[in-house]
């Protein structure tokens, strides 16, 4: 049951401040974690991060905005697991500045065990490019990420064996396309990388994975090491929804955090397959493949962590200065 009555004002900032560090710890786009927040007394602006660093390096708009939803996702998790109910009003201004939400506390509620075992779920939830073990995803396993995504009003379809082929010929595709890309790609990928942005080399693998769909190229080859068998037992699958505006996209941000906590918590590493769903005429290729599905938003694959599996090093992230302002 929630409380109305007035509450401190110092815990709903901290706890706000606190959603702010822990929406940091979001999956984006090449990590280049493109949302700023503006930190009030009683609310939380998120904003698109548009400046010059980020739109020089060709990030693509949908992606990003996918990103700020992971990232909207993360913040609630914190609030709830704070014992703050938050109401979120999202692209409060048709997101025309770049404002795509408004989370404003308005009241008390109990600590659910589920928001504190989300809230430690978010601080080791990771991509990982690793090796997979060779046990399948369960059909439960399955049903109940399907489920974490309609929370959030996006719909998740594990794609049947027909439409993974589908999926591997539009993405090697649009590896054809990025070849041309490759300076712009490496604006995100390898090196030592000092300003919390981007792919470091112990994240990325040597050589071309033998997987089912090809993976995004890094431009470079990195030091993690590849899998020496084919990813047979993983599943694929795709965040889909009948809209194709920012609302849209926000939301599947949302779904793909819900989600992939989830796996998390059930043992199962989540993939994002994003080169496939950037470019224009492949999005329109996959959508026609889909067979009038709805509009896909990000592909993904599962699979089971093996026992003895180590994830690669946390991915760095930009200081939480360069990302949330107070007021
Ligand atoms: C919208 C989106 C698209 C992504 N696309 C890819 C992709 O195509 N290939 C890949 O290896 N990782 C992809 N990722 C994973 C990011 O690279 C990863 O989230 C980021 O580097 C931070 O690392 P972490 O998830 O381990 O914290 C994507 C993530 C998001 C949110």
């Amino acid at each position: 049951m929630t409380s109305t009555l007035t509450f401190d004002t110092a815990a709903v900032t901290r706890a706000l401040t606190n959603a702010a560090t822990a929406a940091s710890h979001a999956p984006s786009i090449h990590n280049a974690q493109p949302w700023r927040w503006h930190a009030h007394d009683d609310h939380l602006d998120l904003s698109l991060d548009e400046s010059p660093a980020l739109a020089v390096v060709g990030l693509d708009r949908r992606l990003a905005i996918l990103s700020c939803g992971a990232a909207l996702h993360h913040a609630l998790v914190s609030l709830a697991a704070d014992g703050m109910h938050a109401t979120v009003t999202r692209l409060p201004r048709q997101a025309r500045s770049g404002h795509l939400a408004t989370i404003r506390v308005d009241a008390r509620i109990p600590v659910e065990p589920a928001a504190s075992r989300h809230l430690q779920t978010i601080a080791w939830r990771q991509t990982d490019r690793h090796a997979l073990s060779g046990t399948p995803v369960d059909a439960d396993t399955l049903r109940s990420m399907a489920a974490a995504a309609e929370s959030q009003q996006t719909l998740l379809h594990v794609l049947r064996p027909r439409q993974v082929l589908d999926l591997a010929s539009a993405s090697d595709h649009t590896r054809g396309d990025e070849s041309d890309d490759q300076a712009e790609l490496r604006e995100w990928t390898g090196g030592t990388r000092t300003l919390g942005t981007g792919n470091a080399d112990t994240v990325i693998p040597r050589g071309a994975s033998p997987t089912t769909v090809p993976g995004r190229p890094f431009g470079r080859p990195g030091d993690m090491a590849i899998a020496d068998s084919r990813d047979r037992t993983a599943v694929f699958a795709v965040l889909y929804g009948p809209g194709d505006g920012n609302l849209d996209w926000l939301r599947a941000g949302e779904a793909l955090s819900a989600v992939w906590l989830k796996a998390t918590e059930l043992g199962i590493s989540v993939l994002p397959f994003s080169s496939t769903t950037e470019v224009t005429a492949t999005r329109e290729t996959i959508r026609h493949l889909l067979s009038g599905l709805g509009h896909p938003y990000l592909f993904l694959r599962f699979a089971v962590l093996g026992p003895d599996t180590a994830g690669p090093p946390n991915t760095p992230r930009r200081p939480t200065g360069q990302t949330t302002e107070h007021r």
